[in-house]
C-alpha cells in the first residue's frame, strides 16, 4: 500500500500536467537562438511535421564531385529541440569531402554503398583513418577535423548523423582561399608557397 501511494506520488503530477512540451517542432519564422528556434503552435501540427521525404542524392556536378543531402533543422523543422539530425552523403568515383569541422556537433557515418576513406584528426593531432565499406560505421567526434573520400570505383553513398539539429560546418579550404584574406597572410600564417595561394585562392573563388 505505502509503494503503491509512493508511486502515484510521482506519476500524477506529471500525467495531469498538460503543459509539458513532447516537442517543439521549430517556427522557422522565428528567431534562432543557441537552443533551437520558437516551437510552431501545436494545434497547427501534422504528422508530416515529423516526417521528413527528400533524404535522396544531392547535385555531385561540382568541384568537390560530393553532394550533402541536409535533413538538419532548416529543411527539417521537426528535429528542433531534439538533439540530433540527419543527412545523406553522395561522393562520386574520385570525389572528395574536403577537410571540415563541425563546431556544434560529433557525426556518425553509415556507408550504404561504394568504399569510402575517412578520418579525422584528434587536437593532439593523432590521426584516425579507415576505409569503410558498407556496414561500417564511423565517429567525428565533435569539432576536429575530418574528412571522407571516395575510394573506390563509381558512386559511395552514406548516411550521416548529427547530434544536433544545426550542426554547422566550417571547410578549410574555404576559410583559407574562400574569402578576402589577404593572401600574403595567408601564405604567412599557413607556411604555404604565395603562388600556391593564389591558385587554390582561384580555385575556391577567393580574391585578396
Ligand atoms: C547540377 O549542377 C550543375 C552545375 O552547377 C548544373 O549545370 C546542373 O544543371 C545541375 N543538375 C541538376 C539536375 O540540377
Amino acid at each position: 500500500m505505502i509503494r503503491i501511494i509512493f508511486l502515484l506520488a510521482f506519476l500524477l503530477p506529471t500525467s495531469l500536467n498538460a503543459s509539458i512540451l513532447d516537442f517543439c517542432v521549430a517556427d522557422l519564422k522565428g528567431a534562432e537562438n543557441p537552443s533551437g528556434y520558437p516551437c510552431k503552435s501545436p494545434a497547427s501540427l501534422t504528422v508530416d511535421d515529423f516526417v521528413f521525404s527528400n533524404l535522396i542524392a544531392g547535385n555531385t556536378s561540382n568541384f568537390f564531385k560530393g553532394a550533402l543531402t541536409p535533413a538538419f533543422v532548416d529543411e527539417f523543422p521537426g528535429v528542433n529541440g531534439l538533439g540530433f539530425s540527419v543527412a545523406r552523403l553522395d561522393i562520386e568515383e574520385g570525389g572528395v569531402i574536403p577537410m571540415h569541422s563541425h563546431s556544434g556537433a560529433s557525426e556518425l557515418i553509415i556507408i550504404e554503398q561504394g568504399h569510402v576513406t575517412a578520418g579525422f584528426i584528434s587536437s593532439d593531432n593523432s590521426v584516425f583513418v579507415k576505409t569503410l565499406t558498407k556496414g561500417d560505421i564511423m565517429i567525428f567526434p565533435q569539432g576536429l577535423l575530418h574528412f571522407q573520400i571516395n575510394a573506390g570505383r563509381g558512386r559511395a553513398t552514406a548516411i550521416l548523423t548529427f547530434s544536433s539539429p544545426n550542426p554547422g560546418s566550417q571547410i578549410l579550404d574555404l576559410a583559407l582561399f574562400g574569402n578576402n584574406l589577404d593572401s600574403a597572410l595567408v601564405a604567412k600564417t599557413t607556411f604555404l608557397d604565395p603562388a600556391q595561394v593564389k591558385k587554390l585562392k582561384g580555385f575556391f573563388g577567393g580574391s585578396g
